[in-house]
């Protein structure tokens, strides 16, 4: 039996040597300590011995066995460390590399006019209705008053797609299809995209308006002059003074232009507004009868204010853009800095 534990020994010897990994453990295992291992059939193998050897020889087998199973128990944990090392070796972060950028968008600097009138026309209770961008000669023009012979319904100015179907020119065909559609008083702003066939500094052939219309009764031009003073505080700075000027539009009567003291100098007159001390942002008036009998509702019962702003025109002016272009160019290194 010596003899047999001492070739055990041996081979026992060898294997260990060449275990590498977990894999290898488990097939030691196996193959010596295991229910079927050698060193168990060792013990198997006593029972061919005569009774007074047993005890001594199952000492022999026993310390051998117990030899064998502590260094298997040292070499595993040996290579549990090692399996630990080159798995924490392989997941390593070097803390030094510089941090991947991550690409912040900007919000468009008309958009960010429209958010912000659209939230100071909510807060006084209006709704906001996008409306159409391909209009019929009714709500873009006829309904609104506009005359055939009216210079606005000029060819050269309209896109159109078919005969009497056309790009809308202005965002006024919305306060149609509302004094159609909803039920008096009530107060909206449609901003969106108008299309105009017109293309140099100061004119893009698509850009934004935003239209206010408020049906009511008994309005009059004053509640319209707090209506827009309201908006041209709020856009610009509580200082803004805003000045009606006489003008006129097919659909309201009487039609103001409203100016705003200048952003720039304050008042005084700059290069901006030309040494006026004024900047126009917008047209507006009161609707005229005309428009609102053209809808079916009684112009005796029910008044209404419209205005239309240039949304592109206000950008400019609030963030000091000079060229309209510079809104449609897409440049990267002028939008960047609309960042949040
Ligand atoms: N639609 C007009 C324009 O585009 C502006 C306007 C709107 C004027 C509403 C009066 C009332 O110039």
């Amino acid at each position: 039996m010596k003899e047999k534990i001492k070739a055990l020994e041996a081979r026992v010897d060898e294997a260990l040597a060449e275990v590498k990994s977990g894999e290898g453990l488990k097939d030691f295992f196996a193959k010596y300590l295991g229910r079927t291992g050698s060193i168990t059939a060792l013990m198997k193998e006593m029972g061919n011995y005569p009774k007074e050897e047993r005890p001594i020889i199952g000492k022999l087998i026993n310390s051998f066995r117990d030899s064998v199973q502590a260094r298997f128990k040292a070499l595993e944990e040996r290579i549990a460390a090692e399996e630990l090392a080159a798995k924490y070796a392989s997941e390593q972060v070097d803390i030094t590399m510089p941090a991947r950028r991550t690409t912040r968008g900007a919000i468009h600097p008309t958009n960010l006019v429209r958010a912000k009138l659209c939230e100071v026309f909510i807060g006084m209770g209006f709704k906001v209705y996008e409306g159409r961008e391909v209009e019929d000669d009714y709500h873009n023009f006829t309904a609104l008053n506009t005359p055939k012979d009216h210079p606005a319904r000029d060819k050269q100015d309209t896109f159109y797609i078919a005969e009497d179907v056309m790009l809308r020119t202005h965002t006024s065909p919305g306060q149609i299809h509302c004094l159609e559609t909803m039920k008096p008083p009530f107060k909206v702003v449609m901003p969106g995209r108008v299309f105009r066939c017109d293309d140099d500094a100061t004119h893009t052939p698509m850009f934004h308006q935003i239209e206010g219309l408020v049906i009511d009764k008994n309005l009059s031009l004053c509640d319209l002059q707090g209506l827009l003073d309201t908006l041209a505080k709020a856009m610009f700075t509580p200082e803004t003074k805003t000045r009606f000027r006489p003008s006129y539009f097919p659909f309201t009567e009487p039609s103001v232009e409203v100016d705003v003291s200048c952003c720039e100098c304050g008042g005084v007159g700059c290069r901006l507004c030309k040494g006026t001390g004024w900047i126009e942002i917008l047209g507006g008036g009161v609707v005229n009868r005309r428009v609102i009998e053209n809808c079916g509702l009684n112009p005796d019962e029910w008044s209404g204010l419209a205005f239309g702003a240039g949304l592109d025109r206000i950008a400019m002016l609030k963030y000091g853009i000079n060229n309209i272009h510079i809104l449609y160019d897409g440049d990267q290194s002028i939008l960047r800095q609309f960042r949040k």
